[in-house]
């Protein structure tokens, strides 16, 4: 592509925060759509280490984590040479902005925030003032990048919201700064549930591996996962198998890795025990994951390769960055420093 080409497509940015497992939730709901899209898009991807310690981390594991998640980002597709792939913390404006910003967020939209009700419910012993403004910090990672459109799951729309409010005052309290952004949620209909409890989101930090189904799951470990997940007291599948909780959710993966639609999957199916249907869809996870997890494979095995994409990456990355900060610190009346 060439650079006149690049500066004419919009930026579309998004992040995973590395805790637990990327699972094949986050692929569906994010990182599918990531790669989809980067073709007509400049592509700004992010492992959000700093949010991800708003809970506590071991160290040893978020360092291996880091790399892990930005390895599976390559390995699922995206393309180095045309994306910007980076660590959040080694873009120091992100945490600059986060808190010129947090003077430009008020407590009562904060309070509103519902993963932050939820995750204070799941960590009531850790309830720190990070995890309570972290909507300023993707709103920080969202506006420094100047982006158009950011993919993220349904999960996310009120810190986007959140985002768009805060860009909105900004600009009118002083002149337009941050462009404002746009959300992408992908349909309802590819929302993955968790295997055992499929009432809720598959979650990548579910205490219960067996809620969900990692991308790096050997085939044996996948098989086993399938063969576990609930379902009901039915034995075969129904067109009214789809609005049942456990069995709709496995007819949705299938549909999503075959390229399906729901009604597709039912019409192959019609009339199967569950049990052959689970057979079915453990070997279309390892046909899929297979190849992705050999990718992978060959990453992780190459890390000079690895961090060379995540040292470019930060570089380019902390270039738009200043742009933005140098803007947004001009406007509010910071003085420049060299001119004191
Ligand atoms: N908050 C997001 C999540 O928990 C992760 C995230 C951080 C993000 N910064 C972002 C997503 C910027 C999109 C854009 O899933």
């Amino acid at each position: 592509m060439s650079e006149a080409q690049k500066d004419t497509k919009p930026t579309l940015l998004s992040g995973i925060q590395p805790s637990g497992h990327l699972a094949l939730g986050n692929y569906v709901g994010a990182m599918r759509n990531w790669v989809n899209l980067q073709e007509d898009y400049n592509g700004i991807f992010i492992v959000v280490d700093m949010h991800a310690i708003t809970v506590r981390q071991k160290p040893a594991e978020l360092r291996n984590r880091c790399l892990s998640f930005a390895a599976q980002y390559l390995a699922a597709g995206i393309d180095p040479e045309e994306n910007i792939i980076f660590i959040q913390s080694h873009v120091p404006q992100h945490a600059e902005l986060a808190w010129v910003l947090n003077c430009y967020t008020y407590m009562g939209e904060l309070n509103r925030m519902t993963q932050f009700k939820d995750k204070a419910q799941r960590h009531e012993d850790n309830i720190n003032a990070g995890l309570y403004s972290y909507p300023a910090l993707m709103a920080a990672d969202i506006l420094l990048y100047q982006t158009d459109l950011v993919p993220v799951g349904a999960d996310q729309k009120q810190h986007l919201e959140l985002t768009r409010d805060i860009a909105n005052r900004f600009n009118k309290a002083y002149s337009p700064t941050f462009k404002v952004p746009e959300p992408f949620i992908p349909k309802s209909g590819a929302r993955i549930m968790s295997l055992q409890e499929p009432e809720k989101k598959m979650s990548k930090s579910d205490v219960n591996e067996n809620n969900y189904i990692s991308l790096l799951d050997p085939p044996d470990v996948l098989v086993r996962k399938v063969k576990r997940a609930v379902t009901d007291s039915a034995r075969e599948i129904t067109p009214d198998s789809l609005q049942n909780p456990g069995i709709g959710n496995l007819l949705t993966i299938y549909a999503v890795l075959n390229d399906l639609s729901a009604n597709e999957v039912i019409s192959q199916f019609e009339g199967h025990q569950y049990s052959q249907f689970k057979g079915a869809l453990a070997d279309s996870l390892v046909a899929f994951l297979e190849p992705f997890q050999q990718r992978y494979d060959k990453i992780m095995a190459e890390k000079g390769y690895l961090t060379g994409i995540l040292d470019q990456g930060a570089s380019q990355a902390r270039y738009i960055a200043r742009k933005t900060l140098s803007k947004v610190y001009r406007k509010i009346g910071f003085v420049a420093p060299g001119r004191v």
